[in-house]
């Protein structure tokens, strides 16, 4: 079942000139959310993962699932005061502008074998500044993984350069 049929574009959302990937679609499927979270979680198997770090929001919807389908535990990686502990942020810039995210201080321990999730990969800002957080607290990123790469946009092929392992179930390449 092809993931990327299920997905839909919306032209010139939220802004004119941009094609917005919308996993609505998939999520809704119930063979297509059944199969993205399977694809997934058969990649990971035997990878010994033991936190399955989510990206608010749309990868906290793919993160929990396959963190449960792998025994491991969820970890939120959130937008600016959202966590209520102790939390360690990153910065990260935008097209315009700048945004932060971030993520307990207590959820991710050394040696802890982390997989990453978000839906989708742009400029890859938001996956390099999660990626900080978890190595800043001595995790080890096994992988990153997303619904959707947006090639094109440069992000996915600069963290691959930076020595970063990434994975994603489709791609767009217009
Ligand atoms: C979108 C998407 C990724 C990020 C990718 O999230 O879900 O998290 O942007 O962009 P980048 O690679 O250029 O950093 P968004 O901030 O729109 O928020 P949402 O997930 O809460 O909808
Ligand atoms: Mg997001």
């Amino acid at each position: 079942m092809p993931i990327k049929s299920l997905i839909r574009t919306i032209a010139h959302y939220p802004r004119e000139g941009i094609m917005f990937r919308d996993i609505t679609t998939l999520l809704k499927d119930p063979t297509g959310l059944r199969t993205t979270i399977d694809q997934i979680t058969e990649r990971y198997r035997s990878e010994k993962i033991n936190k399955v770090v989510g990206i608010e929001s749309r990868g906290f919807i793919i993160a929990a699932p396959v963190a449960y389908a792998l025994g491991a535990g969820f970890v939120p990686v959130r937008k600016p005061g959202k966590l209520p502990a102790d939390t360690i942020g990153c910065d990260y810039q935008l097209e315009y502008g700048r945004d932060r995210i971030e993520i307990h201080v207590d959820a991710i321990e050394k040696n802890d074998r982390v997989l990453l999730i978000d839906d989708l990969i742009a400029t890859g800002g938001t996956m390099e500044a999660a990626i900080k957080l978890i190595e800043e607290m001595n995790g080890t990123v096994i992988e990153c993984c997303l619904v959707v790469d947006l090639p094109t946009i440069g992000g996915s092929k600069r963290l691959q350069q930076q020595g970063h392992k990434l994975f994603s179930l489709c791609r767009y390449d217009d």
